[in-house]
């Protein structure tokens, strides 16, 4: 039977990207391709079938590209949580710690309204600084999380188990160990 690519058989890893040491996960090449990018979108969202969302959260970047094809599929608004300066409105800020230093994520503060069931996204979950800061924004709104969803977790970092011990329900769709 002819071999089917998985999701992860379309990321391409960069060595020594963006420093020395680094192996880096590289979606573009899973988005360039129509099978690659569609069965990315339906894999997604598979668990959330016949769930009731509202809108779709999407943290910069990578969040943006998925994000806005599922908020499109499910027919609900998108909303995008960036990093520090980039909002034009009146925002909600929420600082994260960086490998060095730190790093600030805002979201507009009529973004979400209360009790609106939320679906985030992002394409990886590493340390999961980034997606407990979007989470702490959405919950500060008034969001109620229905799940989080990324493309790949690097699970020696630890990402899965702090999303997991803030209550959420976490849907990954492979993994890269060793990172
Ligand atoms: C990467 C990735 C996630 C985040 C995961 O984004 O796209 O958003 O890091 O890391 P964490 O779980 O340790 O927080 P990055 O901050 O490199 O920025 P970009 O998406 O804007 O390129
Ligand atoms: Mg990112």
């Amino acid at each position: 039977m002819k071999h089917r690519k998985s999701v992860k058989d379309y990321i391409r890893t960069i060595v020594d990207f963006p420093h020395e040491g680094i192996m880096f996960r590289d979606v573009t090449t899973l988005f360039a391709d129509p099978r690659g990018f569609r069965m990315c979108i339906d894999e997604l969202l598979h668990p959330y079938a016949g769930e009731e969302i509202d809108k779709v959260v999407g943290l910069e970047a990578r969040g943006f590209i998925i994000g806005g094809a599922i908020a499109h599929q499910l027919s609900v608004g998108f909303t995008p949580i960036r990093k520090k300066g980039k909002l034009p409105g009146a925002t909600l800020s929420q600082a994260y710690a960086l490998e060095y230093g730190e790093a600030v994520m805002e979201v507009h503060d009529d973004a979400i309204q209360p009790g609106e069931k939320v679906l985030v996204v992002d394409d990886l979950l590493a340390t999961g600084g980034t997606a407990a800061a979007g989470i702490q924004l959405i919950e500060k709104l008034g969001g109620e999380i229905i799940g989080c969803a990324f493309i790949i977790d690097l699970p020696d970092l630890g990402g899965r188990a702090k999303l997991e011990e803030m209550g959420m329900d976490v849907h990954i769709l492979c993994e890269f160990e060793g990172d």
